[in-house]
């Protein structure tokens, strides 16, 4: 298996590298697992200009021409990503967000389904709920995060009680990644990522005019991204709440729409 660990830390190989090199070490203990280390700190990954090209109209006319793509290639053959960032005042580096800004297209149209992510956020101890949170949306509902790792890296020695609790949750999350990649099955979305689904269908009817990219995405999709059993529990409960929410928010949509 294929892992792609994307590092945010403007170190490059600092603490949060060193975290997902134990990562590696477990998981190429229970099997071949092969690594593959996206430095964001040396990669050619512009600053995202916010232009909303990708979003609206389609990724293929963001102005930016270096390795995106190539990085998008990266991820498409993977198994496995890991996101990596240290925490900075209650958030990621601003490397992984302009990584998470640069993907921004994939919250509206989701890809990587195939993919399972883990998420690693390592500070001095505080923030790091919220630099998860701030990862949690990198690629939108599409690929599955198996895991969610919060590791405490202080500028000194930590007590070997700390050290051992932290080598534990290391080897659960690496075998967690592991084990989804080896059962290799696309997630059944629950209720949250299939709302979202109906959300952003029926959004991109409304306001197709305005983003053309994700009306097209959308058009042929009606049970979800891809072919899976929606119960009629989680239909009917969705049918619901994209009522509500519309009725809630129909003072957004656009002012011509009828
Ligand atoms: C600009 C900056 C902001 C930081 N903010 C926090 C913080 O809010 N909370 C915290 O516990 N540590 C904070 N730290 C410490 C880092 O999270 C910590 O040193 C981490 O281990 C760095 O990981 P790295 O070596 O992978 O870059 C901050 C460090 C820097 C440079």
């Amino acid at each position: 298996m294929k892992i792609l660990a994307v590092i945010g830390s403007p170190k490059g190989k600092g603490d949060g590298y060193k975290i997902v090199q134990q990562i590696e070490e477990q998981m190429t203990k229970f099997g071949d697992a092969t690594f593959e280390y996206l430095l964001l700190k040396d990669s050619n990954l512009e600053l995202c200009r916010g232009c909303f090209l990708c979003v609206s109209r389609g990724v293929d006319l963001c102005p930016l021409k270096d390795d995106r793509i190539k990085i998008e290639e990266e991820i498409v053959n993977a198994d496995g990503v890991i996101l990596s960032s240290p925490g900075y005042v209650y958030n990621v580096s601003w490397l992984m967000k302009n990584f998470i800004d640069r993907f921004a297209y994939t919250n509206h149209r989701p890809r990587f389904f195939d993919q399972k992510v883990m998420l690693i956020a390592n500070s001095g101890g505080a923030g790091m709920e919220e630099t998860i949170e701030a990862m949690r949306n990198t690629f939108g509902v599409g690929p599955e995060i198996v895991d969610e790792l919060a590791y405490v890296t202080p500028p000194w020695p930590l007590t070997g009680k700390a050290e051992a609790k932290q080598r534990k949750a290391v080897s659960k999350a690496a075998k967690r990644l592991y084990d989804s990649i080896v059962e290799g099955k696309r997630e059944v979305p629950g209720i949250n990522k299939y709302l979202r689904f109906k959300f952003f269908k029926n959004v991109s009817s409304l306001v197709k005019d305005y983003l053309p990219a994700d009306y097209e995405y959308y058009e042929d999709k009606d049970e979800y991204y891809y072919d899976t059993k929606i119960s009629i529990f989680k239909k009917i409960a969705a049918w619901f709440a994209l009522k509500i929410g519309m009725f809630f928010m129909r003072d957004l949509s656009p002012k011509d729409s009828k």
